[in-house]
């Protein structure tokens, strides 16, 4: 399965501490993983009297730390390491105690000193009895938290544990993790269009025959997940391939390469950034049978007519978007790919070797623009999908500053 979400291998640490809404974490903890999380739970002592370590240890597949005097861990320094080894850290549930311990950078248990020795954002998720929250106390710290750069997410109102009714709800699950993918959201592509082509074309040479690429499409989805996410409007053209296309993204589908050209052709208005990812069948049957064609002992002659080539149409029009091409090659993958670049007078072209990366989740890919050759060892390609954005921004605000 393709982890299109922008959480994929993000590295969190979900803080527990004491109050009801404990058990809601479980389900967080649950679907944070679920996007592609790595998750780091760290529970205060009160929290593990409403909700026990061992169901967030299962569900995180990483054992819980609960205690700053813990010994049974690699980290000799556990409040430092554990706050440096994470991309964010999420507060869920937050008690008004904890809240007023963070504000005053108190550092007497293992959550609050990681939160104070952080050095990574801090969002919270505050779930308490309503006059708790209502209490100026609590407003105070609040605010202070909120003046030092910590995000507060919530509390929603609605009928507490305690029955009373009022501000105090923690958000549900899906909520914080709707916040959480915000936090990771850039803006690298804000206001561009962005038109992707991803996946294999397939020729028909009969009812039932053809001829194909190899090609997942994970690379040229997760391209389109990526530049969704850092804000550009995405078009998808895609060839036949077994994954659902990312939320926002408009998806065209198609089969052949002439059908992949028209939709491209009807796209590629305003579209300030082209991404070629298909695989797009070099040939397709000169005189394809619809019906299908009888088996016989007899040699069968095949004639093949050269597809258009989508990219190279598209980096010739007179007012050309940006245009980045893909090369998959199984040998001298750089010089391949240089001459492809050249030849289709690409800004940027993107190298993989063919027996890394095809059907694969991970690739190692050179990139190759005028400046000449940038490395991105193996990866996922999700995440390779993210530098890849932000290599195509930074060459595209170069080109139009
Ligand atoms: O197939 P080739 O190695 O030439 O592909 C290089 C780049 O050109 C890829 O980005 C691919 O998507 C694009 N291409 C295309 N139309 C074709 C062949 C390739 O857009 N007919």
């Amino acid at each position: 399965m393709l982890d299109l979400s922008i959480l994929a291998s993000k590295r969190l640490l979900l803080g527990l501490t004491g109050g009801v809404a404990a058990y809601k974490a479980a389900e967080l903890a649950r679907l944070l993983v679920q996007d592609g999380a790595v998750v780091q739970t760290v529970m205060t002592e009160s929290a593990c009297r409403f909700i026990g370590a061992a169901t967030l240890q299962a569900l995180t597949g990483k054992p819980v730390f609960t205690d700053l005097w813990q010994t049974n861990t690699d980290s000799n320094m556990a409040h430092i390491n554990l706050s440096r080894e994470v991309d964010a850290i999420l507060i869920a549930p937050a008690s008004a105690d904890f809240i007023a311990k963070l504000a005053n950078g108190l550092a007497d248990d293992l959550l609050a000193a990681l939160c104070l020795a952080r050095d990574c954002p801090l969002l919270i998720a505050p779930a308490m009895n309503r006059q708790m929250w209502e209490n100026p106390a609590t407003q105070r710290n609040l605010t202070a938290l909120q003046s030092d750069g910590v995000k507060i997410l919530g509390p929603a109102s609605g009928e507490q544990a305690c029955g009373e009714f009022g501000m105090g709800r923690m958000l549900e699950a899906d909520a914080l993790v709707a916040a959480m993918r915000r936090l990771f959201r850039t803006k690298w592509l804000q206001g561009k269009r962005v038109l992707i082509t991803a996946g294999p074309t397939f020729e028909a040479i009969d009812a039932v025959r053809g001829i194909t690429n190899i090609s997942s499409g994970k690379m040229g989805y997760a391209l389109a997940s990526a530049a969704l996410e850092a804000g550009a409007a995405v078009t998808l053209v895609s060839g036949p391939v077994c994954h659902s296309p990312p939320m926002n993204a408009k998806n065209v589908k198609v089969v052949s390469a002439k059908e992949m050209l028209a939709a491209v052709k009807n796209e590629i208005t305003h579209v300030d950034i082209f991404i070629a990812v298909a695989a797009v069948a070099d040939f397709s049957a000169t005189m394809a049978k619809q019906q299908k064609i009888k088996k016989t002992n007899h040699p069968l002659t095949l004639t093949l007519t050269p597809n258009p080539d989508i990219l190279k149409f598209v980096a010739d029009l007179p007012d050309a978007p940006f245009c980045v091409g893909f090369a998959a090659e199984s040998e001298n993958l750089e010089s391949n790919a240089e001459d492809k670049r050249r030849n289709k007078k690409l800004p940027l072209i993107v190298a993989n070797l063919v027996q890394d990366s095809i059907g694969a989740d991970e690739s190692a890919l050179v990139l190759l623009d005028d400046d000449g050759k940038h490395f991105l060892p193996t990866a996922s390609k999700i995440s390779q999908a993210h530098h890849l954005i932000k290599h195509i921004a930074q060459l595209y605000k170069k080109q139009h500053d």
